[in-house]
Formats: C-alpha cells, structure tokens, sequence
C-alpha cells in the first residue's frame, strides 16, 4: 500500500472541542478517521498533542508535514508494519512528539485502505488481522452520566444499562426504548433534567442507591438487560479517601459499599470501582466480588499491554476496556485485546466521553467479538452513529456469510 496524498484538518467534537480528522489517498481509494477526546483520564495514556490554546494545529501538522513525507517513499504490506514505522518515527514511550491523536488517525486510515483494498468490511480486515472471533457484543449504554462529565450531579460516572438481545438490530431497538422509558420516569420525580457529556441523563439525587432503583425498574421490564457502572474513581479520591454525595469512604469502606450494591441490583460490571494508584483494592474487590460480577480496568491499564500483563499477574481486575486513542495505534490495540484475551478476560471496546462520528470502535468490537461496546447514551448523534454501524455491520456480516 502506497499513499499518495495526505489531507488533515479540524474538526469539533461532542464538546465542541478541537480534534484531529485525516484522510488519506491511495491511487485508487481515500479512507479518513477522527479521533475522539477523554475527561476523566488515566496518567499512563498515550499523550494527545493539543497545543496551549486548546487546539491541535501541531498535531495536523505533523500528520500533513513530517508523517506525510516519511510515508511518501514507503510500501506497506500490513497495518503492523505501518505502526511500528509511525511509533518508531515519534521515538517517544508514549507518542508524545508526533501526538497519540495525529499517529492513531493515521492507523485507522490505513486499516481502512487496507479493508478497501481487500474488498472486506472493516470488522472483518479486524477480525483476521487479529486472528480473532468476530461476534456481536452487549451494548453497554450510559443512560445516567455523572462524575467529571456531569458537574458530579451523581457521584459515580456512568450508570449502565447493559442489552444483550439476540441481534444487534434488537439490542438498539430496546436500548431506545429504555432510554425513552428512563426520561419519562425521571421527569416525573425531578423538575429539570440536564444532559450529560456522553449522552446520557444527569439527574441529581440524595442517595447513591436511587439512580439504581429507577434502573431496576426498567431492567425489570426487558430480558435481556441488567445494570453496570464506571466509577471512574480516580476522580472521586481526596487525599487517601474517596468522596461520594459529600461523605467520605476509606477503600475497605468503598469495597464495602460496592459489596451491598451488587448484592442488591445485582450489577453485570463494575469499571474503575478504585483509583488507579489504589492497586491493593482492585485485587480486594476482583477475590471477593470478581465470580459474580465483572470488573473492568480503564484508567489502571489504559488499553496498553504492558499494564495489562501487571495487572493479569496481580489479579487487579478480570476485564479490560479498549479504547484505542489510550494507546495511539490499532495494531497496539489489538495486542492488548490479545493480552485480554490470554488471560481468559473478556473485553470491552469504548468511545471516549469527546467524541465524533468515526465508527472505528464499532467495527472494532465486532471484530473481536468484544463482550461490549460502550458508546454512550442515545441523545448525541456522534453516539448514534456507532449504534448504526453495528446495524450495519449485522447486515454485511449476515450478507458474507450466505
Ligand atoms: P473519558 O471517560 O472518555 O472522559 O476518559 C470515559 C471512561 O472513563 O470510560
Ligand atoms: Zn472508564
């Protein structure tokens, strides 16, 4: 595969933040990606370059200057091959001088000329570069947004509803009309009701137990659904405690909570219940709550397969969110997915709470056969858009397999 021409420019996100979109040229074909944007951030993710006035004009220029040129004398055979020139272009640990978000635009661009060039989808150049079972996964739907993305109206991040129907085209239908449901519960019991940065309601309650009652509510009425949560705790810890609706928690204090709360609404997946310096209570929580319910690390491993093996060999957690802007290249993405997968540990592919209407993780998830997919609440059309890949995605997968 050779490039012929590079284009890179701005674009805004759910936020209304700068971000990076590329396409590039081959002869015959043009792929473009964007790159979504984080909050609530783990200190060991690939560096996005933004420059002090918020926007990334350096970024585009190093995707339409010095990578432009170094790729312009090269053939690529795989998508491995053009990741480990890019990290070893950047010559930094953590993609820091080329920027994570310029390197990965790049990488999935090319992962989709590649798909082009084969005549497949991309969740199927995925799935075989990946060596891996393609297969529908759960949406993990972020109903209730609190935390860094919500003011903390609700202490924890994200309530989750979780919807594993028989297809995909099912699983959207009643994510929709839950979510639907949920709005018109929440209205009754509160005066106003913001929205928050992942698409999701942002009521604001006393109790940390009331979001999960309503949830119940609405899980009640659907099979195939349940309840999770992303604590995303590094933003809730203060000093060496943690802080929810004003009171204090000690970790075994936390632990705790979290014990009675999966005893009660019966959780499918806790993510970041503890910060990711508190490396003893994610081996605490995984021994003692990890048979009955998922615990996924995001901000403690960040999508990179070093942490992963850490955190396998410590027994921190028995899942991992894969989000590929943490790590900054898809062949990176798709060796932690493998770490994940070594482990005997399911997988959970995310968007980032900035987001734009790349569709990169839905094909993603699908060509891993990620246990899930988080991509967030159903009132932003950038979220949206990833439902309607994974439609899409059923569709082609139906049509290659008669
Ligand atoms: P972020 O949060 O995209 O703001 O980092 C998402 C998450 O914590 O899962
Ligand atoms: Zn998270």
């Amino acid at each position: 595969m050779r490039i012929s021409r590079v284009h890179a420019h701005t674009i805004s996100d759910t936020r209304d933040r700068d971000t990076i979109e590329t396409t590039l040229f081959t002869d015959k074909f043009e792929a473009t990606a964007s790159i979504p944007s984080g909050k609530s951030t783990g200190a060991h993710e690939a560096k996005e370059l933004r420059d002090d006035d918020g926007s990334v004009t350096t970024a585009i220029h190093n995707v339409t200057g010095e990578i432009a040129d170094a790729l312009s004398e090269r053939d690529f055979s795989n998508v491995g091959e053009l990741d480990a020139f890019l990290c070893e272009l950047d010559g930094t640990q953590d993609k820091s001088r080329l920027g994570a978000n310029a390197i990965l635009s790049v990488s999935i661009a090319m992962a989709r000329l590649f798909a082009q060039e084969a005549h497949i989808p991309l969740w199927r150049f995925i799935a075989d570069t990946a060596k891996t079972t393609s297969a529908a996964p759960r949406l993990f739907v972020n109903v209730m947004n609190g935390g860094a993305h919500a003011d903390f109206r609700l202490p924890i991040q994200e309530q989750i509803l979780v919807v594993g129907e028989e297809t995909l085209k099912e699983s959207v239908t009643t994510a929709h009309e839950a979510f639907v449901q949920l709005g018109d519960l929440l209205r009754k019991e509160l005066p106003e009701l913001p929205m928050g940065d992942e698409g999701g309601y942002s009521p604001a309650f006393d109790t940390i137990e009331r979001p999960f009652e309503l949830l119940t509510d609405i899980v009640s009425k659907w099979g195939n659904t349940s309840i999770a949560i992303d604590s995303a705790a590094n933003e809730l810890l203060d000093g060496n405690e943690y802080v929810l609706l004003k009171k204090r928690y000690t970790s075994d204090e936390l632990l705790e909570l979290y014990t009675q709360l999966v005893e009660r609404f019966h959780f499918h997946a806790i993510e970041d219940p503890f910060a990711e310096s508190d490396k003893q209570s994610f081996t605490k929580i995984t021994a003692k709550l990890g048979e009955k319910v998922i615990i996924i690390g995001d901000d403690l491993i960040v999508t990179n397969p070093k942490l992963i093996e850490d955190a396998v060999e410590h027994k921190y957690i028995n899942a991992t969110l894969i989000k590929p802007n943490q790590i900054g290249t898809v062949s990176e993405t798709i060796d932690a997915v493998h770490k994940t997968y070594d482990a005997g540990w399911h997988a959970v592919v995310s968007h980032r709470s900035g987001e734009t209407y790349d569709t990169f993780i839905a094909d993603l998830a699908y060509g891993i056969g990620a246990h899930g997919i988080k991509a967030g609440g159903l009132a932003q059309q950038q979220r949206l858009a990833k439902y309607e890949r994974l439609r899409t995605i059923e569709r082609e997968a139906t049509e290659l397999s008669q």
